[in-house]
């Protein structure tokens, strides 16, 4: 389906955060009903810091089981892990040469993660966004559906993919990311000017997929808000309330603005109590259900085999394509 085609990933590091759920895989859901939709574990990403093997492993699987139970439906989307695809490390190379280590050395996310891992500044870390426009163009995508702070990177893969294009011909379909208006940027629940991060120091600032209820509603108790007593939109001044404001309608599939009428007058006690409700009461059947997936070990088996093959086919069809493109001999 031309000019139908989405690809996002999530990274398997860490527990995944309800911001990961409301900035992208919750956006993915409907997209799978009328777009060829490619959903990708992320672990090759996941190693430019450093990670234990074993927890790695399984937590590829664990978000392959989340996936699922989000509801992405494995007939309708093609869910796969990144490192069975060889073509995403082979097209990153040829990419490697059409970015400039300057352009590399800019982008927020590099300067970010080598401030937090001073003594790991690998060049993996630095090449993360190309293996990102790797996996992107791979699939000839139109559109990747992600959170706020993955936008500098959509916009280098959009460079990467003209720059390739004048170069050689035409070969990539030029993305564009899809930035939902609420819930883009989730923040975190004890500083409202930073986004939540699966990374925070902070056990109260972000809430865990995984979270049971009572953890849910303690963090929503503790979340600081200001020391006004109006709950409304306005994220400059009230940007905890505005958040949280956020969040509620993320989960109870309600408009922002119907968010506020369902407060009007009322504290903010009663107010946070709702919102930790709200997302407890979202989460409780995901997480059941991820659970009762991750028993049913042959069934995933299937699933992440299926879906390696399908993105196999179509990874070929577009590296072939480069190989020609740049001059590799292919043996014809
Ligand atoms: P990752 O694993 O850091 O995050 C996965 C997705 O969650 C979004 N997100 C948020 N959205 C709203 N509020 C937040 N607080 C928040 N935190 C995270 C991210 O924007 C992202 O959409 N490099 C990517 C994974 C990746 C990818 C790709 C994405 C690899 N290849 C190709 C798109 C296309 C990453 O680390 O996401």
């Amino acid at each position: 389906m031309d000019g139908n085609t989405v690809y996002s990933a999530v990274q398997p590091s860490g527990n995944l955060t309800i911001g990961n759920y409301v900035g992208s895989i919750r956006n993915w859901l409907a997209l799978q009903e009328d777009h060829n939709c490619f959903f990708a574990m992320a672990n090759m990403h996941a190693i430019t810091v450093r990670q234990d093997p074993a927890e790695l492993r399984r937590r590829t699987l664990e978000l392959a089981a989340l996936y699922l139970a989000c509801g992405l439906d494995p007939e309708k989307c093609t869910l796969y892990v990144q490192s069975q695809v060889p073509q995403h490390a082979e097209l990153m190379w040829v990419l490697n040469t059409v970015t400039y280590v300057g352009e590399m050395e800019r982008m927020t996310q590099f300067k970010d993660k080598s401030a937090r891992h001073a003594d790991n500044i690998n060049m993996g870390l630095m090449d993360y966004p190309v293996l990102m426009a790797a996996d992107i163009l791979l699939y000839q995508t139109d559109l990747v559906p992600v959170g706020q702070d993955q936008t500098q990177h959509v916009e280098i893969a959009r460079d990467i993919a003209v720059r390739f294009n004048n170069r050689f011909g035409e070969t990539f379909t030029v993305p564009r990311a899809l930035i939902m208006k609420q819930g883009a940027k989730i923040a975190s629940l004890q500083d409202p000017a930073r986004k939540m991060s699966k990374s925070d120091e902070n056990p109260n600032a972000c809430v865990f997929m995984t979270d049971d209820r009572e953890t849910v509603l303690r963090k929503f108790k503790r979340a600081v808000t200001d020391s006004g007593s109006e709950i409304r939109f306005a994220p400059a001044e009230k940007g905890g309330i505005s958040n949280l404001l956020t969040i509620y309608a993320a989960f109870t599939g309600k408009t922002v603005e119907e968010a506020e009428k369902d407060f009007a007058g009322k504290g903010y006690g009663e107010f946070k109590l709702a919102v930790g409700e709200a997302v407890a009461d979202g989460l409780a059947p995901i997480q059941a259900e991820r659970a009762r997936i991750l028993q049913e070990k042959e069934y995933l088996r299937g699933v992440l085999a299926a879906g390696a093959e399908r993105a196999f086919k179509a990874a070929r069809k577009t590296l072939s394509k480069v190989y020609r493109k740049v001059g590799f001999y292919q043996g014809e």
